[in-house]
């Protein structure tokens, strides 16, 4: 069969594209864990502070040892702006708004969600060194959007030196799953 040179050149050109594609996915999916939402998980975002779910905002420790946090976003701050989680244990972040599209993202890691009002947003993520992460909100919200922000201290395990100023802001090898 005889095709034209042009035409082989575009097909392979396509070809190589679609590669590129599957590969990108691939990354994106297995190292990096991008996942798309699957906790579906709704609340009246006019009622947010009534809710028992969210009327105590802050960390708490399950009798099993697990560390939940949860969080209200609003235009412009998260309530509360500054949460302590311990290091080297799962911790679960359940966030929602009580007004517009918010973005939680502790920078320097993959733990990353939008906040959508009617919506639970929940990830699991842990920490494994100490210190201080910064929290940003990466969606535009409102004029105020880029003052509003809040902080992850990751304490050091009982015991253990205290966190010094050399310790980065985050481990690379940090991904929620
Ligand atoms: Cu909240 Cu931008």
């Amino acid at each position: 069969m005889n095709v034209d040179l042009y035409e082989r050149i575009w097909m392979w050109g396509a070809a190589v594209i679609v590669a590129v594609f599957l590969v990108a996915i691939g990354v994106s999916t297995f190292a990096y864990a991008v996942r798309p939402p699957s906790h579906v998980e709704t609340i009246d975002p006019s009622a947010v502070m009534q809710d028992p779910r969210f009327a105590t905002p802050g960390v708490t420790t399950a009798a099993d040892g697990s560390v939940h946090v949860t969080m209200v976003a609003m235009t412009f701050a998260f309530l509360p702006n500054e949460v302590h989680v311990p290091v080297g244990k799962p911790v679960t972040f359940r966030i929602t708004s009580m007004d517009v599209t918010h973005g939680f993202e502790i920078a320097g890691t993959n733990a990353n969600t939008m906040v959508v009002p009617g919506y639970v947003s929940q990830f699991t993520y842990t920490f494994t060194t100490p210190g201080e992460r910064l929290v940003v909100c990466n969606e535009y919200c409102g004029t105020g959007h880029h003052t509003m922000q809040g902080k992850v201290i990751v304490d050091p395990a009982p015991g253990a030196a205290p966190a010094s100023a050399a310790v980065p802001a985050a481990a690379p090898a940090e991904v929620a799953r």
